[in-house]
């Protein structure tokens, strides 16, 4: 990077400062990179993604531009940015990473963007957390490729506009729906990542098994990936703790029981439930007779953060059915009761 100053880099550093503060530490966070695609063939599932990513790529390449503006979205763990990082290893670009509430002021984001060089990809976190004046900055920028800026004050003031390098922002968001209309016209390429099925998730712990060298069955495989939420971190994580457990409790070898047995320890059951999945669904049935109820009452009964239900929690009970959306709020559906072994209460029925 051209001219880069203490200030600016101190930019680039708030992502990870940031995930610390979620209570995701750095040595979590070692491991999640030590398991990282680096590239697209190595990325498992999400094929229409990288279908249309790689053509976005080769055709990038061959007119020697850079890559339009990219938008990803989709609940938590599943690999936005990962894909951020590939998109940049395979244009051969430099990645700036930063934050949406990481950028308070238009100023910060000034710094960032006149530091680019083309080419370069400036990756936004959580982009639905950047504020309204930031945003507007960002317009110009995205589209025009210029920045302007107000000098002086008052009766005096000018704008001037200042060329920016031609850079890609890859925007990524776990709640696509908190994205003003204007930022999101302005992303060329928008992807939906989905929730992986049982065999791709099988590829995801078989890989990250060969990676950390842990020896483990096909059944143990297969169990860890079943209970993962359809969601690559969590099976990460899951198959840490199992090796953990077939560590202490066996030779190191991952086998089918030690497996089931580490993941009923952890409380996640056949379904991927834990426990906080399970008083959301209670708290739905037993306070409010079902629901519709509001995530925000949710979060406030079940006593978390309500951020952490709507991007953690509630896509997964989603997916599965266990809860529906209306347009009153969440209901818990027939699965849920049956899960929880519950009269069916004749509304549902
Ligand atoms: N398609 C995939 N194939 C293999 N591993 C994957 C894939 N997608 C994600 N992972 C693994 O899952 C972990 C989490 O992915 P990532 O950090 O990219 O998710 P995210 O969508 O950015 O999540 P968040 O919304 O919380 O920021 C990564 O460390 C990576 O190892
Ligand atoms: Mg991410």
């Amino acid at each position: 990077m051209k001219n880069a100053n203490s200030n600016n880099e101190s930019d680039f550093e708030i992502a990870p400062r940031m995930m610390q503060a979620q209570g995701v530490g750095n040595d979590e966070e070692k491991f999640e990179n030590s398991l990282r695609p680096k590239n697209l063939d190595e990325y498992i599932g999400q094929d229409k993604v990288k279908e249309n990513l790689k053509i976005a790529l080769e055709a990038a390449k061959k007119r020697n531009e850079s890559v339009e503006h990219i938008l990803l979205h989709g609940p938590a763990g599943l690999g936005k940015t990962t894909l951020a990082y590939i998109v940049a290893k395979e244009m051969g670009a430099n990645i700036r990473i930063t934050s949406g509430p990481a950028i308070e002021r238009a100023g910060d984001l000034a710094a960032i963007l006149t530091n680019l060089e083309d080419g370069d990809i400036l990756f936004i976190d959580e982009i639905h957390r950047l504020n309204k004046m930031i945003e507007e900055v960002l317009y110009p920028a995205m589209e025009e490729y210029c920045l302007d800026i107000v000098v002086g004050k008052g009766p005096a003031a000018r704008t001037l506009r200042l060329d920016l390098p031609k850079f890609t922002l890859i925007g990524a968001t776990t709640r696509v729906n908190a994205i003003s209309a204007p930022l999101r016209d302005r992303f060329g390429i928008q992807h939906r990542l989905q929730f992986y099925d049982l065999p791709q998730m099988k590829k995801i712990v078989e890989r990250s098994g060969n990676i950390l060298e842990v020896d483990a069955d096909e059944d143990a495989v297969h169990e860890i990936a079943k209970r993962s939420r359809a969601t690559p971190r969590i099976a990460n994580r899951l198959l840490k703790r199992v090796r953990d457990f077939a560590e202490v409790k066996g030779d190191g070898t991952l086998t089918h029981s030690l497996s089931r047995e580490a993941l009923e320890l952890l409380e996640i059951d056949e379904y991927g439930l834990d426990e906080i999945d399970r008083r959301i669904l209670q708290i739905i049935i037993e306070k409010f007779s079902g629901g519709p109820v509001g995530l925000n009452t949710i979060a406030a009964a079940i006593q978390e953060e309500m951020d952490t239900i709507s991007d953690v929690y509630e896509p997964f009970l989603l997916q599965c059915g266990f809860l529906a959306r209306t347009p009153r709020g969440r209901i818990a559906t027939e699965t849920a009761y049956e899960y929880l072994g519950r009269k069916i209460p004749v509304k549902l029925i």
